[in-house]
């Protein structure tokens, strides 16, 4: 089975209860089973992980490129930033996809700017945890 890495980056561990009103209501235990649920009848296995950590984030980012695995992340605050992150992504081997529970476009400016999407084969945004669907589906239909 081909592997896919779902990495999340800060403040959505909170997920559920974490501005519910813009993140929704799901947990971010629910989103990762949501994940592996739906990577799994695509033909995929997902690891799912989540850190408020930059390095940690940025060592699993490596390792997805050491192993040629296709990445689907959400930065989270770091999208908006993190020029270590971005370097992170430049070396992956595999196709990325960058996925938002929320549409940062549609949101404060400092979110109208992502340093990872100009590395990313494309981007989901606004559509809450069915981004990552989308994303688990845009990836399977990657030739
Ligand atoms: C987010 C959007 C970011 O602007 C924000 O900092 C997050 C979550 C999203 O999924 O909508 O933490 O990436």
């Amino acid at each position: 089975m081909r592997e896919v890495y779902v990495l999340n980056g800060p403040n959505l561990n909170r997920l559920g209860t974490r501005e519910p009103e813009i993140y929704g209501s799901m947990t971010f235990a629910q989103l990762a089973d949501l994940c592996v649920a739906t990577a799994g009848e695509l033909g995929f296995r997902a690891q799912v992980r989540q850190t408020n950590e930059e390095a940690e984030l940025i060592g699993w980012l490596h390792e997805a490129a050491d192993g040629e695995i296709p990445v689907i992340l959400n930065p989270a605050a770091f999208t908006h930033y993190s020029y270590a992150l971005r370097d992170a992504c430049a070396m992956l081997t595999a196709p990325l996809i960058e996925v938002h529970l929320s549409n940062p476009l549609a949101r404060e400016e400092f979110r109208h700017t992502s340093v990872v999407s100009g590395l990313a084969t494309g981007t989901i945004a606004g559509f809450g945890a069915t981004s990552y669907v989308l994303a688990l589906e845009a990836l399977a239909r990657q030739p």
